[in-house]
């Protein structure tokens, strides 16, 4: 492509370090479909004839059912998917093909392709995403009263119910899609007319070729339009937040899957067995979400440091902005889908979250609360004597509701029977009604509004 000046081949090692045609061989469709555009735009400004642009639409279709058909023959030695291209258009309608670069380079064009491949597979996330808050609100709708212990430093702290669990997730994923939608905006640029990096002499129609493909409006500066990579690190930097909280989730699933919690059980749709040993039933697809946060941290690491320091505008550093954001993106379609998959497959137990609930002394705050409201004690004081009653009831290794009045009366005597109603966790979640709070009626409506706020119905 550069022939002019070059009158010897490449070293073997220095075509192997250059060649990206594996990687950005995924951008096919996008590359094809701007070049269409570039194409139509030169020929309505007048730059190239009617003729040529004919032509050139043409072939380059012919491109993309070769490609989709499986039959094109990528070639190494054309470096990347740009050349690939171009050299096959050259092929089938001869030299109209090399009208085509006239008013572009690679440099504008490669982060063209770039910025229209993250665009669609943005909205891909947004709708597995989607999918999986669907998900989660079905499952808070259908437990939206199942109690459960809620923890703190994993401790039981306080009794919550499944459903307002589930809607924890459902919140995190709405933020999640927010950042993506926002990136989105920033992805939704176009680089291409910035040529190699100083604009061009040709008359181009940039606005029209944004319109075109879809973009909301050409990038205002050609250095910045070739040089940029900050829309992919915010890509990577969503999708590591995002995969914070699948590999939370993922986490909470393998603790509750562990028969000493017994909290939900795995169908085998979602478990796997162990060769040695016949009564396993491992979470392996939630294992494997947990880990795959390092992969996204990773691709977001490095985009980053490619990027540190490099001065404008183009340079070829940057070739390795693809590998990481494909990855990540991969990467993300399968921990949504396995994840929202698990939420689906899993059933809560209640047998085993009932025999939770009856350690750790998950409503001792409500027995604070009750010592505030019912005999105007100041909290911290009521904290202090609901502690001498837990002691109490971890020496006699009893329940607090299995302590008697009398016992009670001991440590303070204004209590009064009163106090049994509120031990009991179903009460405690009940009392929970602030907005945002856990009792059941709050929940089923929290879902409701959760499928109006997120959902297209
Ligand atoms: N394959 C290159 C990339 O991914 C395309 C741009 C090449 N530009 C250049 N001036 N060599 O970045």
């Amino acid at each position: 492509m550069w022939g002019g000046h070059y009158a010897a081949g490449p070293a073997a090692v220095m075509a192997e370090i250059n060649v990206s045609i594996d990687v950005d061989k995924r951008m096919y469709a996008q590359d094809i479909r701007a070049s269409q555009a570039h194409a139509a735009m030169l020929a309505a400004q007048g730059i190239l004839s009617a003729k040529d642009a004919k032509a050139i639409r043409m072939g380059l279709d012919m491109i993309l059912r070769e490609i989709e058909d499986g039959v094109f023959v990528f070639s190494a030695a054309l470096e990347d998917i740009h050349m690939n291209v171009e050299s096959r258009l050259r092929e089938i309608i001869g030299d109209a093909a090399g009208r085509l670069h006239t008013a572009r380079s690679r440099n504008d064009q490669v982060v063209n392709d770039f910025r229209l491949w993250l665009r669609d597979s943005i909205d891909q996330i947004d709708n597995a995403l989607a999918d999986f808050q669907a998900a989660l609100i079905d499952k808070a709708e259908k437990h939206a009263a199942l109690l459960m212990p809620g923890y703190t430093h994993l401790q039981p702290a306080q009794p919550v119910t499944f459903g307002h669990h589930m809607l924890a997730y459902v919140e995190m994923a709405g933020r999640d899609r927010a950042r993506f939608a926002d990136t989105r905006k920033r992805v939704n640029e176009m680089p291409l007319g910035a040529a190699a990096l100083a604009g061009t002499s040709f008359p181009i129609d940039r606005q029209k070729v944004a319109g075109e493909l879809g973009f909301d409006r050409p990038m205002a500066n050609s250095l910045d339009a070739v040089s940029s990579r900050d829309f992919a690190q915010e890509f990577l930097a969503a999708a590591t937040i995002l995969g914070t909280h699948l590999s939370r989730l993922a986490e909470e699933i393998v603790i509750w899957a562990n028969p000493s919690f017994g909290f939900i059980k795995l169908s085998e749709a979602f478990t796997t067995g162990s060769s040695i040993m016949p009564q396993k039933r491992n979470p392996d697809a939630a294992e494997l979400v947990r880990a795959k946060v390092g992969r996204l941290l990773g691709a977001f690491t490095a985009l980053t440091v490619v990027m540190k320091g490099l001065p404008l505008t183009y340079a070829k550093d940057m070739q390795e902005d693809k590998e990481q954001v494909f990855d990540a993106a991969d990467t993300l379609r399968l921990s949504i889908a396995a994840m929202a998959g698990m939420i689906r497959d899993m059933q809560p137990q209640k047998a085993a979250l009932d025999r939770a609930l009856q350690d750790g002394f998950i409503t001792a705050t409500d027995l604070a609360d009750w010592l505030v409201r019912a005999a105007g004690i100041p909290f911290r004081d009521a904290h202090h004597i609901t502690g001498r009653i837990v002691r109490l009831a971890e020496e006699k290794a009893c329940r607090l509701d299995q302590l008697t009045l009398k016992d009670m009366r001991a440590i303070d005597a204004r209590i009064t029977d009163e106090i049994y109603g509120v031990l009991d966790p179903a009460r405690a979640v009940a009392s929970r009604t602030s907005f945002g709070g856990t009792a059941p009626k709050n929940v089923q409506k929290a879902a409701r509004e959760a499928r109006k706020r997120f959902l297209k119905t």
